[in-house]
């Protein structure tokens, strides 16, 4: 076995230069149209959280709210870019006191959602009445103008941060995130982002830095997706309930998807974690941030539900994984995944290590600590692969 060094990267010089230039160049454009209208009448169903949520929150009567938390006036709260100050004035709640929910914000959970260090999560969408989604290419759908998204994050139990994306014009997606008061009354603006939240690993990260995952599909939503709302373990606003309401402009046949397994009976569960975990950066989309390195570990909603899905082993995360070479990640194993050998596969290695140097782990920002059990997955996976 080689020996590496456990905490530094060996990252030839000229490398980590370019690997710099195009990994901080993706921050998206911030434009500043005014905020879109915020509410409809679909009911709500109670909030999915990942775990660790304090309460389910349901829907309210209907309403936009023109007061925010605490009696402040929501036609004053615009600020730098457009964007509200204040997350109860962002459309979310009829009451942020009561945690009420407005009925346009619709619950969703990703099958298999991303890592952040443990946090609890839940997710709305708002999607403008009477649009649909522009589904024509099933692996970059496309949003409506006035598309809302909200993601809390809660860390033992407690919502700390509220991200939010909002479309406001055909290419323009706007973005901020909130920050909450320790009373959890309402949560503020927080552009710049904050370490060791709650004296946790937790980080909130600045939104320059939102795209950096974001832009792995063109319309920014990684997790409202076709793959994770019709595998097993989606929650609220599925593939099927997309269908059934009419809100698809070309609806699959089939709304449940089921990822391919070889003889191991542990890849399908490897290949879910890779997509959601690293698939936002790592896939050939156009707009992926890495898609130069020629890692796809994304699982393309066309193809499994096409008639004739692929095989596990014609999958890209398959054919640019085993046996490949690592191209730019010097000092660690040589081969992205070595069949039968975990801690000969640098997807493996790089996935389980932390460092002070971003590039030096997987994924290089937003986590602090390894998640363990998910990537037990891909070691049981190719542990077992002959
Ligand atoms: C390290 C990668 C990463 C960074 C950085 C990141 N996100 Fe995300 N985000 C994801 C992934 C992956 C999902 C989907 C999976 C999930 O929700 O568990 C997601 C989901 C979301 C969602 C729910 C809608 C969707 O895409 O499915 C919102 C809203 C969101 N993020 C906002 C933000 C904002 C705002 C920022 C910056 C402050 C940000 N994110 C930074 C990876 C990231
Ligand atoms: C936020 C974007 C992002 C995410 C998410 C991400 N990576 Fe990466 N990955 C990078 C960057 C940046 C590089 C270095 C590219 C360069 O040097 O130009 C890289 C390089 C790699 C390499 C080296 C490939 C080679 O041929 O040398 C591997 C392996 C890898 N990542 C695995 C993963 C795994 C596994 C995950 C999920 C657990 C993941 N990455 C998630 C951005 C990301």
């Amino acid at each position: 076995m080689r020996n590496f060094r456990s905490s530094a990267v060996s990252w030839p010089r000229a490398r980590l230069a370019r690997a710099f230039a195009s990994w901080v160049a993706v921050l998206g454009a911030v434009g500043v149209a005014g905020a879109a209208a915020c509410t409809s009448d679909d009911p709500a169903p109670a909030v999915v959280p990942d775990g660790g949520s304090p309460e389910g929150s349901v829907g309210a009567e209907g309403g936009s709210s023109s007061s925010g938390g605490g009696g402040l006036d929501c036609n004053e709260d615009l600020g730098a870019g457009g964007l509200q100050q204040h997350l109860s004035c962002t459309g979310l709640y009829t009451d942020i006191k009561t945690k009420a929910v407005a009925d346009g914000a619709r619950p969703f959970k990703p099958a298999i959602p991303f890592w952040t260090d443990g946090a609890g999560k839940g997710r709305w969408i708002h999607l403008p009445p009477g649009q649909k989604i522009d589904t024509s290419d099933m692996d970059e759908w496309k949003m409506p103008v006035g598309t809302k998204v909200w993601k809390e994050f809660q860390i033992d139990g407690k919502r700390t941060e509220t991200r939010y994306y909002v479309k406001t014009s055909p290419t323009l997606w706007k973005k901020t995130t909130y920050r909450w008061n320790a009373g959890e009354t309402d949560a503020e603006r927080l552009d710049v982002g904050e370490k060791n939240v709650n004296g946790s690993t937790f980080e909130i990260p600045p939104t320059d830095r939102c795209d950096s995952c974001h832009l792995g599909q063109s319309d920014r939503l990684l997790g409202f997706e076709a793959v994770n709302l019709a595998l097993p373990g989606a929650e609220g606003l599925t593939l099927a309930k997309l269908v059934a309401e009419n809100l698809l402009t070309a609806p699959p046949a089939r709304t449940t998807i089921t990822i391919p397994e070889d003889a191991t009976g542990k890849g399908a569960a490897a290949l879910g974690y890779l997509h959601s975990n690293c698939a936002s950066c790592h896939s050939s989309a156009p707009t992926a941030p890495q898609n130069y390195v020629g890692l796809d570990v994304k699982l393309s909603a066309k193809a499994l539900l096409s008639d004739t899905p692929p095989k596990l082993s014609e999958l890209p995360t398959y054919t640019t994984t085993v046996g490949k070479p690592m191209t730019v990640f010097a000092g660690g194993p040589p081969t992205r995944i070595t069949s039968g050998d975990p801690d000969q596969s640098g997807v493996v290695f790089l996935a389980a290590r932390r460092t002070s140097d971003e590039l030096g782990q997987m994924p290089p920002l937003g986590s602090h600590t390894v998640d363990t059990v998910g990537l037990q997955k891909v070691r049981d996976w190719i542990a077992a692969s002959p």
